[in-house]
């Protein structure tokens, strides 16, 4: 059962004049990465094929992702009504591809895997809140809100599992570590990227990594205030076995809030608004 629905939102309460036009592309892009969670949970079930219990939380999460792609996608068609949600998908889908029949996961162990997802839901959960406090636009906001708490129930869902499975493989600190710092480093590799060309770029347009990448990152690490990277280390150390909060939280908060100012600054400055490289760069 879903936290909330789709036709639940306020709908009639969009208003253009209060839409930042920089934020549509994003938000078309972040809709494509949402909608394939059907695809990952097919990949979660076949690493977790004996755990019944498991296998049907990744459903319900998946439903749940799916929605949030939905949701994302019929804003960004209110904002743009001239953008085709499911061809842009159909695109993403085509290209992006999940593994969908491993039978181990890609990060070693399934403690290794619930980690990297308590990652992910970290980064969308800290993303989304920061996107609703940024946002003027009364439906973006109401969405972006209700996704973000469902992405903070995604990563206890996923920590709690992960707790579970540690008795079990007793994987040591480094490794847990190991994990969770590569699964972030990953948020520079295709998965985004390419989701903002299928989603942006005209269909005669090549995929260019850098150009993607510069023009997602360059606007989407601009929503984040330093209270949300604060918020998302306390869950990274929480996942990794650390202390929450004090002083080794608070230091690790300054310097990747520094890291991601930037990182924005760097992407920002090769790309234009529109998402193409300027001239010099
Ligand atoms: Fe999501
Ligand atoms: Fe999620």
């Amino acid at each position: 059962m879903k936290h909330w629905q789709i036709d639940e939102v306020a709908w009639d309460r969009f208003d253009p004049s209060k839409v930042d036009p920089d934020t549509i592309p994003i938000m078309k892009a972040a809709a494509m990465v949402e909608r394939n969670g059907t695809d990952y949970a097919a990949y979660l079930k076949g690493v977790f094929s004996d755990d019944p219990d498991f296998c049907q939380a990744a459903d319900t999460w998946a439903g749940e992702e799916v929605q949030h792609g939905d949701a994302l996608g019929k804003w960004a068609t209110l904002a743009d009504p001239a953008w085709d949600y499911p061809a842009a998908f159909a695109r993403y889908k085509a290209g992006y591809r999940i593994d969908t029949e491993a039978d181990a996961s890609i990060r070693g162990s399934r403690t290794g895997e619930l980690i990297a997802r308590c990652m992910v839901e970290t980064g969308t959960s800290s993303y989304y809140t920061a996107v609703a406090e940024a946002t003027e636009e009364p439906v973006l906001q109401q969405i972006c809100r209700q996704i973000a708490a469902d992405e903070y129930r995604h990563f206890k869902l996923f920590y709690d599992h992960m707790r579970r499975y540690l008795a079990r493989e007793n994987l040591s600190f480094l490794q847990r570590l190991r994990i969770a710092a590569g699964r972030v480093t990953e948020t520079e590799d295709d998965e985004l990227a390419f989701a903002f060309h299928c989603a942006n770029d005209a269909p005669g347009v090549g995929y260019d990594h850098e150009r993607c990448l510069a023009a997602y990152l360059g606007k989407a690490f601009g929503y984040y205030r330093q209270h949300h990277i604060g918020r998302g280390m306390g869950m990274i150390f929480k996942a990794v076995g650390l202390p929450p909060r004090g002083r080794l939280s608070d230091l690790s908060t300054r310097l990747a809030w520094q890291y991601v100012q930037r990182r924005q600054r760097r992407f920002a400055e090769r790309s234009t608004p529109a998402g193409h490289f300027a001239e010099a760069a």
